[in-house]
């Protein structure tokens, strides 16, 4: 019965299902011959009504297992491309890194955000002109919601400085990574889809020197210790004063030419604008003063940078439709 029985026997069942059905397709025919083989012995056993099985066990392992271990095992397997980390991501994470070398931690939000996180609690009020330059897909159907709960795609990473507040009291340094979407067409250096980073500290006594030391120490950590900051006026309604940053460019060092061409990246000006930034508005601590953000007693400074833009600058390329578009031989050269 071991070797016979219809249900579970070796020779009938067993064999079959398993060595039969696990054979490469073009060794079927070879296995398939050698179970009948063994099948056939075992019926002449059988016929003989003598069943030594040691016998037996020797004819299945000559025949069947024998055959298939002169397979080279030492063979090379298949290979299989690794990959390499995306220029864009490779970014994000060294920016990350330098700043939790200063003792930020890392928080995030969500991709799709309330009308009232992404403007409202930042301080651009309903119909106000800012919101203009933060166009976004809004998600349909929500008019019969007021307004501050309606959901959008989130135009920049602010809204988490926000979030961070509701949930840890002061004092906080955190960096926030994400993907970001503005209603842009796409072009060599937009794409409606982006990525920021944000970062904010917020504590007694936080100054705009504060914030121009450790942008100064990030931008040398990032690009090299050559690399001079410039600060330029500009405007956010969630931080007052708001500033622009600048660095050196580092493909031309700031002369505006490259050999007797003019520089590109920096229309020949020498510097490129990285970031925004500035010291958080007292408006914004209004909406999470409960938390201990007393604008009375806590100062910040917050700032956002585009990762895709500094991925741009520090790999050099010219469109950054390039790195959406999946394709491998632009990919490979990061390898
Ligand atoms: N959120 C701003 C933007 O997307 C950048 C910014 C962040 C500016 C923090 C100031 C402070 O353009």
């Amino acid at each position: 019965m071991r070797w016979l029985g219809r249900a579970n026997g070796l020779a009938n069942k067993q064999l079959p299902e398993l060595w039969l059905k696990a054979a490469p397709r073009d060794h079927k025919a070879e296995v398939g011959k050698h179970i009948n083989a063994v099948k056939a012995h075992c019926e002449a056993m059988f016929e003989q009504e003598r069943l030594p099985i040691a016998r037996l066990e020797t004819a299945v392992r000559s025949k069947l297992i024998e055959p298939l271990e002169r397979v080279d095992i030492t063979l090379p397997g298949v290979r299989r491309a690794i990959g390499a980390e995306h220029p864009v991501m490779k970014t994000w994470r060294e920016i990350v890194s330098v700043f939790q070398k200063l003792g930020y931690s890392v928080a995030e939000g969500p991709v799709v955000e309330t009308d009232y996180y992404n403007f409202e609690a930042l301080n651009f009020p309903p119909n106000h002109p800012a919101r203009d330059t933060q166009d976004t897909l809004f998600i349909a159907g929500q008019q019969s919601k007021p307004q501050r709960e309606r959901l959008l795609l989130r135009t920049h990473t602010s809204p988490v400085q926000i979030r961070t507040m509701e949930k840890m009291r002061p004092p906080i340094r955190i960096v926030i990574p994400g993907t970001v979407h503005r209603n842009d067409p796409p072009d060599a250096s937009h794409s409606p889809m982006f990525h920021q980073i944000e970062g904010l500290a917020v504590d007694t006594n936080i100054t705009f020197g504060d914030l121009k030391g450790t942008l100064d120490h990030a931008m040398k950590a990032l690009f090299g210790s050559s690399v001079k900051t410039h600060f330029r006026p500009s405007f956010f309604p969630f931080t007052e004063p708001s500033a622009e940053l600048y660095v050196t460019c580092f493909i031309c060092g700031g002369s505006g030419k490259r050999g007797s061409d003019p520089c590109r990246p920096c229309k020949q000006t020498g510097w490129i604008e990285v970031l925004g930034c500035g010291m958080v508005d007292p408006n914004v601590f209004e909406f999470v003063k409960d938390n201990g953000y007393d604008p009375k007693k806590v100062s910040g400074f917050a700032f956002g940078m585009g990762v895709d833009r500094l991925a741009l600058l520090k790999y050099g390329v010219d469109d950054i439709q390039l790195f959406f578009q999946g394709d491998v031989r632009f990919l490979q050269q990061f390898g």
